[in-house]
C-alpha cells in the first residue's frame, strides 16, 4: 500500500468514479456556459439509408408473420471494453442490421421493438409497429456534448438526432429513456390481457435482465417459472432471424458483391507487398496489414481475423496469429474478407506460390483441390442439398488421395460415413452461408442449412482443401508443409451458381501469370525470396 491510498479521499473512493482522477476539467457555471456558446451546426454527412430501408421493411413484415400478438426485442448490443476505458470497434448484432438496415456504428444500446398491433394494422400492413429505442445526438448546452468521452459529439462525433434516423430508416424512433417502459409494460400472460416477449438473448446482458425481470414479476407463480420454455420461446425468434437470412435479398446481393470487389482489390495489395513480406521477420503479419489496410480504405473492417499462413502454418485451419515468415518457395495460404461498410462479408481463400511459380508437388496439390472445388461447383444447383456440395467436393478428394497411395481404404469406404478417413487432410465443410456474418444463418434448423435445398438468392461459399502437416508420419516427406484452400463465393441463381469472386484467378497458370502481371506493372520483377 502506498501514502496515496491511505488518505482518507482515496480509500473512500469508488474505484469505477477514479477513472475521473486524471481530469482537470472545471466545474463552474461559467465554464459550462463558455463550452455551450457559439457554435454552428456541424454539417453532417450520414451515410444514406433509403436504399435499403424499404427492404429492410420487408424484412420486418416477414418476421411479424411468424410472431403476431407478441412483443420482439431485438437489442444491437453494447460496446465491449478492449482495455480499461477502450472499446472495440461497435459492431451491432447481425439480426439487428437486418432488420433495421443500420450497418457502420450504429448504434450501440439501441434495442428496435416489434410491439403487436392487432392482425394488418402494423406498418404496411404487418401485425406489428417497429420502433427504434437508442441515444440520439445531445445538444451543445449539455456537459455530455464535451465530458463524455463514449457518446459525446466532441469526442466520437456527431451522431444522427431522432429526427434524422426517423426520416432515413422509414422507423419509429424513441429516446433510449423510454425502453425499460416499452420492454416491460404490460407483460404478462395473454389469456389475461398480457403481451408475451420473445428476446434475442445474449446480446445485451442488461435487456436480458430486464426482460427476465419483467417476465418474474408478472409470472402467476414466480418461483416456479419455467426457464427452459422461456429459453425456448426466445430461441425461436433466433432461429427466423438466422433463417431469414438465407435468401438475400436484391440489395443484399448487391452488398456481398461489393464486399467481394474490395476483397479481390486486398488481395492485389497482398500481391504486391510479397516481395516485402519475403525480406520480413514476420512475412505474415506483413501480408495481413496489406490487406487490413485495404479493407479500411474501401469498408467498414474485417469481416473476420484475417488467415495469413505460409508454408506448414497452412496446415493450421484458422492461424490467425500470422507471426511466421515467409520462406522462399513456400506456398501463402490467404483466407480473407472485406467487410462492407453495411457489414456484409465476403469470405474468400487464394493459395500463391510465394515466388511466383508452383513447383511440381505443389501444383498437384492445388490442382486437386481445385478439381474439388470444381466439381462442388458443378454439383451446387438449384434443388440439389447443400450437403451435395461437400460431397461431391470431398469424393474428388479422397479419389485423388487414393491415386496418390494415401488413403488407407477404398474410395468407396473413405465416403462412407462410417470411413472418411480423407478428412484427416481435409476435416472441415466445403460450405457455408455467407452474409453479415461470416459463417451466416447458424441458428438455422438442419433441415434448412445441411439438409436445405439450394434456392436461388443464397450466398455460400465453396472451399475445400488439402492439408499436410509437417509432423504427418502417414505421407510421404514431399507433401509434407503444403496446405491449400481455394475458397469462392457463390449466388445461387435461377440459371445456376455465379462465382462473384471469379475475378480472383483459381487455375494454377492463371495464378502465376497474375502475378507476374502485378509485378511487371510495379515494375520490379518476382520477388526474389531473399530472407533478412
Ligand atoms: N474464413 C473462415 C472460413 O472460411 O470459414
Ligand atoms: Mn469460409
Ligand atoms: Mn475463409
Amino acid at each position: 500500500m502506498n501514502d496515496a491510498e491511505n488518505t482518507p479521499t482515496s480509500v473512500s473512493q469508488p474505484l469505477d468514479e477514479r477513472v475521473n482522477n486524471r481530469s482537470q476539467r472545471p466545474s463552474s457555471a461559467a465554464f459550462k456556459a463558455f463550452m455551450a456558446s457559439n457554435w454552428a451546426p456541424s454539417g453532417q454527412h450520414l451515410p444514406a439509408l433509403d436504399a435499403v430501408a424499404n427492404y429492410a421493411a420487408a424484412r420486418r413484415k416477414a418476421i411479424s408473420e411468424k410472431f403476431k400478438g407478441e412483443r420482439l426485442v431485438i437489442p444491437a448490443g453494447p460496446l465491449k471494453v478492449r482495455s480499461n476505458d477502450c472499446d472495440y470497434r461497435f459492431r451491432p448484432h447481425s439480426g439487428f442490421a437486418h432488420l433495421t438496415g443500420l450497418g457502420l456504428d450504429h448504434e450501440p444500446d439501441a434495442v428496435l421493438i416489434l410491439e403487436p398491433a392487432g392482425e394488418g394494422k402494423g406498418d404496411g400492413g404487418s401485425h406489428h409497429r417497429a420502433t427504434l429505442y437508442f441515444r440520439p445526438l445531445v445538444g451543445r448546452d449539455t456537459e455530455q456534448f464535451y465530458a463524455d468521452s463514449r457518446s459525446g459529439e466532441f469526442w466520437i462525433g456527431a451522431r444522427p438526432t431522432l429526427a434524422e434516423f426517423e426520416a432515413r430508416l422509414g422507423l419509429a424512433t424513441v429516446h433510449i429513456d423510454g425502453l425499460e417502459s416499452a420492454i416491460t409494460k404490460n407483460v404478462g400472460a395473454p389469456e389475461i390481457g398480457g403481451i408475451s416477449i420473445r428476446l434475442v438473448r445474449k446480446v445485451d446482458e442488461n435487456i436480458d435482465a430486464l426482460v427476465d425481470t419483467a417476465r418474474y414479476n408478472t409470472a402467476k407463480d414466480p418461483d416456479n417459472l419455467d426457464l427452459a420454455v422461456l429459453d425456448a420461446l426466445d430461441e425461436k425468434l433466433s432461429e427466423a432471424l438466422s433463417e431469414l437470412r438465407l435468401l438475400k435479398d436484391e440489395w443484399e446481393i448487391e452488398q456481398m458483391m461489393t464486399a467481394v470487389a474490395a476483397t479481390v482489390e486486398g488481395f492485389v495489395e497482398v500481391v504486391k507487398a510479397l516481395p516485402r513480406a519475403l525480406t520480413h521477420a514476420r512475412g505474415e503479419r506483413v501480408v495481413e496489414g496489406a490487406f487490413f489496410a485495404r479493407a479500411r480504405e474501401v469498408g467498414n473492417e474485417l469481416g473476420y481475423d484475417t488467415i495469413a499462413a505460409a508454408g506448414n502454418n497452412a496446415t493450421v485451419l484458422h492461424w490467425t496469429r500470422n507471426t511466421g515468415r515467409i520462406n522462399a518457395g513456400e506456398l501463402l495460404l490467404l483466407d480473407a474478407g472485406v467487410e462492407a461498410d453495411s457489414l456484409y462479408t465476403a469470405d474468400v481463400t487464394r493459395t500463391l506460390p510465394v515466388n511466383g511459380t508452383f513447383t511440381a508437388v505443389q501444383r498437384k496439390v492445388y490442382e486437386a483441390v481445385l478439381d474439388a472445388a470444381d466439381a462442388g461447383f458443378a454439383a451446387a444447383q438449384p434443388g440439389a442439398k447443400f450437403r451435395d456440395i461437400h460431397t461431391a467436393a470431398t469424393t474428388v478428394l479422397a479419389e485423388r488421395l487414393a491415386e496418390w497411395g494415401l488413403l488407407p481404404v477404398s474410395v468407396e469406404e473413405a465416403v462412407s460415413q462410417e470411413g472418411q478417413q480423407h478428412r484427416r487432410w481435409m476435416p472441415h465443410g466445403t460450405s457455408h452461408h455467407l452474409g453479415l456474418d461470416v459463417h451466416d444463418c447458424a441458428q438455422a434448423k438442419r433441415e434448412l442449412y445441411l439438409d436445405g435445398i439450394l434456392t436461388a438468392g443464397m450466398v455460400f461459399t465453396i472451399e475445400p482443401g488439402l492439408y499436410f502437416k509437417n509432423e504427418d508420419l502417414a505421407i510421404p516427406a514431399e507433401y509434407r508443409g503444403i496446405g491449400v484452400r481455394i475458397e469462392d463465393d457463390i449466388l445461387m441463381t435461377a440459371d445456376g451458381p455465379v462465382n462473384l469472386s471469379a475475378a480472383l484467378p483459381r487455375k494454377a497458370d492463371d495464378i502465376q501469370s497474375w502475378m507476374a502481371g502485378i509485378y511487371q506493372e510495379l515494375d520490379g520483377g518476382l520477388p526474389s525470396g531473399a530472407n533478412r
